[in-house]
C-alpha cells in the first residue's frame, strides 16, 4: 500500500531514486486513473478508455457509457480530449490489423 502511494505521489524519477521501479504501462494506468478527463462529471481517462475498449466508438456512445460530456459545461471542456482518445483508439486498432 505504501509503495503504491509513493508511486502515485512521487514522480517516476524520484520513485526510482528510492528503489521503486514501475513499468511505463503501470505508470500510464495510474495516470489514467488520476486524470479527470471530464471534470464536471468526474469521469477519469481510465473510465473513458475502458468504455472505448468496450465498443463505445462515438462521442454519443462514450457519453452514454460514462456520463462524460453531460455535465454543466456540456462537453465544452472535455469533448476534444475524448475525441483525441477515440482517435488514438482508432489509430491503435488500425495498427493491429
Ligand atoms: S468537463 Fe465534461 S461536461 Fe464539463
Amino acid at each position: 500500500m505504501i509503495i503504491i502511494i509513493l508511486c502515485v505521489i512521487l514522480p517516476s524519477r524520484k520513485a526510482e531514486s528510492v528503489g521503486i521501479t514501475m513499468s511505463p504501462i503501470d505508470e500510464q494506468a495510474i495516470k489514467d486513473r488520476l486524470t479527470k478527463t471530464c471534470p464536471c462529471r468526474v469521469v477519469t481517462r481510465a473510465a473513458i478508455k475502458e468504455a472505448i475498449a468496450n465498443g463505445a466508438d462515438t462521442l454519443e456512445k462514450v457519453r452514454a457509457a460514462t456520463g462524460a460530456m453531460a455535465g454543466s459545461c456540456r462537453g465544452q471542456r472535455c469533448r476534444s480530449s475524448i475525441e483525441g482518445l477515440l482517435e488514438q483508439a482508432s489509430w491503435e486498432k488500425d495498427l493491429e490489423i
